[in-house]
């Protein structure tokens, strides 16, 4: 919590400095939630947002700025190669897996959440999480999962919670 105060105080410190007097005023968390129409320029942060994967629904939280990825029930049998690398959280639930391979995830290491529910899986490769080094939620639930490799979570040391059929 200190470093958190200590940082707040100099983000405040150095915008005090920086900031156009005029500006004051427009502080992200004030601005209206559609303002991206009429005011491109203005994205909270001054965060350049990437582009969502094809097929599914990106929404960033307004406070926290934490991105959501939805791609539930898309008929994917392969996870996308273009998930922006800043998700928090991604739904990839209901799909068709059956099977995931190494490294499927491999660029997320934001991601803290992952939904995999009723997706057809059978398997997962040992080194399916590899990279995954925030994740803490993971639901495996209503797949055909009989076994996991004993290794599959070695990728994964924040896990704290693993919801899957025993
Ligand atoms: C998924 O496949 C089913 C069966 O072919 C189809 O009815 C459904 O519209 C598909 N959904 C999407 C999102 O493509």
């Amino acid at each position: 919590m200190n470093h958190f105060v200590l940082l707040l105080l100099y983000t405040l410190g150095t915008s005090a400095v920086l900031a156009d007097p005029n500006k004051e005023e427009t502080r992200p968390s004030e601005q209206p939630r559609l303002s991206a129409d009429s005011k491109p320029s203005e994205e909270p942060n001054g965060q350049k947002s990437e582009p969502c994967s094809k097929g599914c629904s990106c929404i960033q939280d307004d406070y926290s700025l934490e991105l959501n990825v939805y791609c539930s029930t898309r008929n994917f049998t392969q996870v996308p190669s273009d998930i922006p690398l800043s998700t928090r959280s991604l739904w990839l639930d209901g799909n068709l897996f059956t099977t995931l391979p190494a490294a499927a995830f491999e660029k997320l290491s934001n991601l803290e959440f992952l939904n995999l529910q009723s997706s057809l899986l059978v398997s997962l490769d040992g080194h399916v999480f590899r990279g995954l080094n925030s994740l803490a939620h993971l639901h495996l639930e209503r797949n055909n999962i009989r076994s996991l490799p004993g290794i599959v979570f070695q990728g994964t040391p924040n896990l704290a919670s693993l919801k899957m059929p025993m």
